[in-house]
């Protein structure tokens, strides 16, 4: 496939001095960067959504590993890692659900106890490595996916997990730019993705960069859609993915995978291996995180709800195993994830 004609957007560039962020608060009306000096700076941004989606919070936080790592007089890699190692703390903490970022983290820590004097060369090396890693695994998991997807159908996606949220060509995103490209997806539908509208900033906006044609629905409207038959597929990605093969995913994905299994549209769930987290045993040991109510209350910076009113905004939520018919990583494809499945193709995942 012609990676470059359904591929432009790039939301992380590193100039070997600093972390250039596209800012994904300010699309789909501003291209601007957040540019970042220094790993805090990184992890502020994280916080804030200016870089977002599970590889890329992993990925801009292997480069604010780097960053960190400047500032140090370090004989050896592992005395620089007793140095930076409150910084990595604080990067941790920046978002709790998506296990890529401790994955990112820890991969890094990995590479800095083993190092020696040129131990600030190896973190680069690890940072490029992490980032060129997920985009090849993008690339391989939308041959995977699509080729799963008969001729002519619709699919149904939601929230961000495309270029904007990786490093580049994206999860199940990339499994639809490659059903497009090779004529099996007939129609995209994305769900806007209340509260913070990764659908309809970024979505629809990525796909449209890249000549795809998608249609916007409210998030209401998928089962209205589903049962249209208009949609064969709802194709997802994932910020955690249990032991048992539960998935942790935007606020609205298990919603929609109880709407998808009733009308018969199966659930494909797309993410790397850097999100498989096997150390948790399923989705009841998951950290959701509870963003700012105000997310709730508001509309483009205008009050929209009466002075008083209380608001829940946890931005997560887990879907059963049970509902999921098709897990594909890079690799492979797993149908029914259960534990033994799970186990047989990451037994060895021994980050995460
Ligand atoms: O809060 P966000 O925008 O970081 O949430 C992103 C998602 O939930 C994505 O679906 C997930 O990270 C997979 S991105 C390839």
């Amino acid at each position: 496939m012609d990676f470059d004609r359904y591929d432009r957007v790039r939301p992380i560039r590193w100039d070997g001095q600093h972390l250039h962020l596209l800012d994904q608060r300010a699309l789909p009306f501003t291209e601007c960067e957040v540019i970042c000096a220094d790993a805090d700076a990184v992890a502020a941004a994280i916080h804030a959504l200016v870089v977002r989606g599970a590889p890329a919070i992993g990925i801009a936080a292997a480069w604010a590993v780097v960053m960190a790592g400047r500032s140090v007089q370090a004989g050896d890699g592992a005395a620089a890692l007793a140095a930076i190692d409150p910084v990595l703390q604080r990067l941790a903490q920046a978002r709790p659900t998506a296990v890529n970022l401790r994955w990112a983290l820890a991969r890094m820590r990995a590479v800095l106890a083993r190092a020696g004097g040129d131990w600030q060369q190896c973190l680069a090396a690890e940072a490029a490595a992490i980032a060129s890693e997920d985009l090849a695994a993008n690339r391989h998991m939308g041959a995977l996916g699509a080729a799963l997807i008969a001729p002519g159908s619709g699919v149904y996606t939601h929230c961000n997990t495309g270029s904007l949220a990786t490093a580049g060509f994206g999860t199940a995103l990339g499994v639809i730019r490659a059903g497009v490209a090779g004529a099996r997806i007939a129609r995209v539908f994305a769900g806007e993705t209340r509260p913070w509208l990764q659908g309809a900033r970024l979505t629809v906006w990525e796909l449209q960069r890249d000549g795809i044609d998608a249609t916007l629905v409210a998030d209401s409207a998928a089962a209205y859609v589903m049962r249209s038959g208009q949609v064969q597929w709802l194709i997802v990605g994932a910020d955690r993915i249990c032991a048992n093969g539960d998935v942790a995913n935007k606020i609205g994905t298990y919603a929609l995978a109880i709407a998808a299994r009733y009308h018969g549209v199966r659930t494909m769930v797309v993410a790397p291996s850097s999100t498989v987290d096997m150390a948790t045993a399923d989705g009841s040991g998951i950290e959701i995180e509870l963003r700012d109510p105000a997310e709730l209350l508001s509309f483009a910076g205008q009050r929209t709800v009466a002075a008083g009113v209380k608001a829940w905004n946890p931005v997560f939520d887990v879907t059963p195993a049970a509902l999921i018919d098709v897990l594909v990583t890079e690799r492979g494809v797993i149908a029914h994830p259960d534990v033994a499945s799970m186990a047989q193709a990451f037994a060895c995942n021994s980050i995460g």
